[in-house]
């Protein structure tokens, strides 16, 4: 697909075949607005800085590839979401990306932290995150993890199968506790970019069905059990979201069976969580709604829904990841090799390998998503030309960023950086090939403080006891 270009037909055709959303650039060594970490900037010679730091000396000193967390922008993006969700509960996403650093900041901004996994958990309770503020999700939780949140006393349990209604009513009993609970619900939305559908999607793991009537019983089953306080329903509906027509049928849905539960169990459950979702940019296609944005529209939503039904407006939570960590990391590579290959129409698309690839960034292989990449480490007077940029893998969907314009003289040695991979890329980084993990570099104020370290051949020889 050939998009019409600013510079007229002759400099789209040389561009080749790249789709509608990307422009060629005016200026090859600008970097898109709205991209970036509020830090990231290039200075005079083109260099790309994170916090007062360039990225060739964050290379020289961290080795490469690296992801670079810049601190004030997860805070800053943290903040704003409990501000702008004034009165709400906030919980970030920890399976977008946890360590025991960024649990103990988002707590310091006001957060709760939700985990869906006992190795999660751990990480927040070793960063001190009050218990009463974490959230367990997961459709198989094991006895073992059910065990540990309940001693550990966090705050809220969301159920999401009849046997584990009844795992989590005995271990309670054993245990002499009361947790917390929440049902999690399937509304039938599932919102996807731009799109959602309202219909079907119901097949699937997580939740139980409004439409067949599982959300009604479990809330009236875990009602009904004396160890068990049921606090709530939980609706999740999907990820990259950008309009909020979605959250608004799945709104609706839930108060309704929040009304029908009152009927039957005789008061009206105190709290609703909307879930995640809320989508980020990581192409110029994409435009995110602010957290003040998200805020009104929501609230507007759960107050008409709450009139309209004569209900109370329950005590309402979020849980937004990629929202908050997405934007704040940069994945640094150095280039290792250049390839132009032939492609038809007498096209030429340049293949840009870099030293990571798809174990630190499994997104695009994995949903066809979209990255941008900038030359990061000197400015270039060479023509845009359009560029793939690879990892080091053996497999042909080794593809970091499917489509970029990058200089034509870029080289083996360039430092290239890859915007908006704090979120499902180092929590969803694998060994694949045996390539070790890459550090999480933090950087604040010029400072650098390695987050996670990098992973080593020996640290995997360690895990091979032969
Ligand atoms: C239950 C639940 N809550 C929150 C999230 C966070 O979503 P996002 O990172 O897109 O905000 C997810 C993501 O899958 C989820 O499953």
């Amino acid at each position: 697909m050939i998009a019409s270009h600013i510079a007229g037909a002759i400099h789209a055709d040389a561009a080749g075949p790249h789709p509608r959303w990307l422009d060629v650039p005016e200026d090859v060594n600008a970097l898109l607005p709205g991209l970036w970490s509020r830090r990231v900037a290039k200075d005079d010679q083109g260099v790309l800085t994170v916090a007062g730091r360039t990225v060739t000396e964050i290379a020289e000193e961290m080795g490469t590839p690296a992801y670079l967390l810049d601190e004030d922008d997860l805070r800053s993006r943290a903040r704003a979401f409990r501000t702008a969700f004034d009165g709400w509960d906030v919980y970030y996403a920890g399976k977008s990306f946890l360590c025991t650093a960024v649990a103990r900041w988002v707590a310091e901004e006001g957060l709760g932290v939700d985990v869906c996994s006992g190795g999660e958990l751990a990480v927040a309770l070793r960063a001190g995150v009050d218990p009463g503020r974490i959230g367990l999700h997961g459709n198989n939780k094991s006895i073992a993890e059910l065990r540990t949140a309940i001693e550990a006393g966090v705050g809220r349990i969301i159920v999401d199968s009849f046997d584990e209604i009844g795992r989590l009513a005995s271990l309670a009993e054993q245990l002499d506790r009361t947790p917390r609970v929440m049902v999690r619900v399937t509304t039938g939305v599932e919102a996807h970019t731009h799109e959602y559908i309202a219909t079907a999607h119901e097949d699937q793991k997580f939740g139980f069905s409004i439409a067949g009537g599982a959300a009604l019983r479990a809330l009236r089953e875990c009602h009904d059990q004396p160890r068990l306080e049921l606090i709530g329903i939980h609706s999740h509906i999907g990820s990259q979201i950008f309009e909020p027509d979605g959250f608004e049928v799945a709104a609706r849905r839930t108060l309704r069976l929040r009304a029908e539960a009152a009927k039957i169990i005789g008061v009206e459950l105190p709290e609703l969580d909307l879930g995640g979702g809320f989508g980020i940019a990581y192409t110029s296609e994409d435009a995110p709604a602010t957290p003040d944005q998200l805020a009104g529209a929501l609230t507007k939503i759960i107050e008409s829904e709450c009139e309209a039904l004569g209900a109370t407006v329950p005590h309402l939570s979020i849980e937004p990841g990629r929202a908050i960590s997405g934007p704040s990391t940069l994945a640094l590579y150095r280039v290792g090799t250049v390839k132009p290959v032939e492609l038809d129409g007498g096209h030429t698309r340049l293949y840009v390998s870099v030293d990571g690839g798809m174990s630190d960034n499994i997104r695009t292989a994995l949903y066809g998503a979209d990255y941008s990449a900038t030359l990061a480490s000197r400015r270039s007077g060479a023509d845009p030309v359009l560029a793939r940029v690879v990892g080091v893998h053996c497999e042909g969907g080794d593809i970091l960023v499917r489509d970029e314009f990058l200089p034509a003289d870029i080289a083996p040695g360039d430092l290239l950086a890859v915007p908006a991979v704090g979120a499902y890329c180092r929590s969803m980084a694998s060994n694949y090939n045996h390539v070790p993990r890459p550090p999480v570099i933090g950087v604040r104020d010029g400072r650098l403080t390695t987050l996670v370290r990098r992973e080593t051949i020996e640290d995997l020889l360690r895990l091979d006891v032969g």
